[in-house]
């Protein structure tokens, strides 16, 4: 290859991805619907195979718009070596934290081992997995250079984190993306490859810089939540509506964005991220106060949300033991079916443990996944003494809640903001 930047301006190379989830099949479908071909590989031969019958396993893609890539140019498997006919392959494998909440760069580094293996002269390498700062050079570089593959004398190599947010409207191929690379050559490469998937690139110096940013948008997201739920447990404590508060304060036209209270924080990104930021940050001998106290806040807004269940039920002379209560959404934000890290799950946990009856009313989680959690899924609204809602869904009808339990516990402020006026709804 001559000129490794002129080849990806190019119109039409062949895009690699390891890992095919939420970040990965996004991409490769991107990649094919701007021309290119995709090659995904999965080490999960389930996956492969549900893939290649196009039953899309994620939210985010139909099964008929998988359908239509496999089609088009998109292939599935289960052999890393067929990823030696890609020219830039694209790596978005999980990043999970471990036992102790320090990262777990298990597949990070097992993907990383994988491509070296695979890996040919001309090649561009980017790793999107969230991950601390310095992780591109530390394990990806240093794979590569232990089969003998030097950075811009064979390979380029950068770090693009993935922005994207399950259930929004903007989509992978809509966010501006954020590349650096290990090397000013492997910066304007990668650079170049992205600008065909999607419309704005943001290069910066180094790998590092493009880790960190990812962590700062994160940390930014769940020091502002761990704040608003501070304020609202404030708020409560001398008898203020929080939720006026906010929309008070946000006719401001500048400096102050409004972020929401809520039972608590989850998913795999908000409670998760901060921690690489924080745990590269005690290598460093740094401590990281906001990280700090937004994570003691935030994880502590499952059992101070049961708090104000429990009080809400002795006001009207019930026990929290034995009385049956309605636990509506389930999945860790609104309109999606994703569970993971579900403060509501953790909400309704606390509650069991002191003896309610739980029963989850959840449109979009599968009736299985409800039960992984220990509760049984419910499609009606009669017969509790209270309802929580937890999760937001559009789809529910809310109305038909309050009409058929005597009190709602109402975290998400779910009511008002769909100007819904009932007088059995206590707000958080
Ligand atoms: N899900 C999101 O909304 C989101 C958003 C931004 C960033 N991220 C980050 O992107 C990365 C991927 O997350 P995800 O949600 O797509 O994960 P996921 O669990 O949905 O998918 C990961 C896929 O990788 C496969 N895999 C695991 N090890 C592999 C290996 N060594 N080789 C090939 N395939 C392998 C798994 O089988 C799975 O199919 C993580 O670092 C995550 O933090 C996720």
């Amino acid at each position: 290859m001559d000129n490794p930047v002129e080849f990806f301006e190019g119109n039409s190379w062949t895009c690699g991805v390891v890992g095919l989830g939420y970040v990965g099949l996004p991409l490769a479908l991107t990649a094919v619907s701007k021309g290119h071909a995709a090659i995904g590989f999965d080490t999960s031969e389930d996956r492969v195979r549900r893939l290649g019958a196009a039953s899309s396993p994620i939210d985010d893609v139909s099964d008929a718009d998988l359908a239509s890539a496999l089609e088009a140019g998109l292939s599935v498997t289960g052999d890393a070596d067929d990823l030696k006919l890609a020219d830039a392959i694209f790596i978005c494998v999980p990043s999970p934290l471990g036992r102790n909440r320090q990262p777990d760069m298990s597949y990070i580094q097992s993907a990383a081992t994988t491509v070296a293996r695979i890996a040919r002269p001309g090649q561009l390498i980017s790793l999107e997995s969230t991950t601390y700062p310095g992780t591109t050079d530390d394990i990806l570089v240093t794979a590569l250079a232990d089969v003998g593959l030097e950075v811009d004398r064979d390979v380029y190599v950068a770090f693009s984190p993935e922005r994207v947010s399950p259930g929004d409207e903007l989509k992978t191929a809509e966010i501006p993306k954020v590349v650096g690379g290990v090397s000013a050559l492997s910066t304007a490469v990668a650079a170049a490859a992205y600008s065909k998937l999607v419309p704005n690139v943001h290069a910066v110096s180094d790998a590092k810089t493009a880790e960190m940013a990812k962590l700062l948008e994160n940390t930014y997201r769940a020091v502002n939540i761990g704040l608003i739920n501070e304020m609202a447990q404030l708020a409560h404590e001398i008898d203020i509506d929080i939720w006026e508060v906010i929309e008070a304060a946000a006719t401001k036209p500048f400096g102050f964005q409004a972020f929401f209270p809520g039972p608590g924080v989850g998913g795999h990104c908000i409670p998760l991220d901060p921690q690489f930021l924080a745990w590269r940050a005690k290598e460093a001998n740094f401590t990281t106060r906001f990280i700090d106290t937004a994570e003691q806040v935030n994880e502590g807004m499952p059992a101070w949300t049961a708090r104000r269940v429990g009080s809400m039920l002795n006001k009207r002379g019930l026990p929290i033991f034995g009385t049956r209560i309605l636990g509506v959404g389930i999945s860790y934000k609104p309109d999606i079916a994703d569970d993971r890290e579900s403060a509501s799950a953790r909400v309704l946990v606390e509650l069991r443990n002191q003896g309610a009856e739980i029963e989850v009313y959840d449109p979009l989680v599968p009736p299985d996944r409800i039960r992984r959690h220990g509760f049984e899924p419910s499609t009606s609204f009669d017969g509790y003494s209270a309802a929580l809602i937890l999760t937001d869904h559009q789809g529910i009808d809310y109305n038909a809640i309050s009409a058929a339990v005597p009190v709602v516990f109402d975290s998400r402020n779910a009511y008002r903001r769909r100007g819904i006026e009932v007088d059995n709804v206590e707000v958080l």
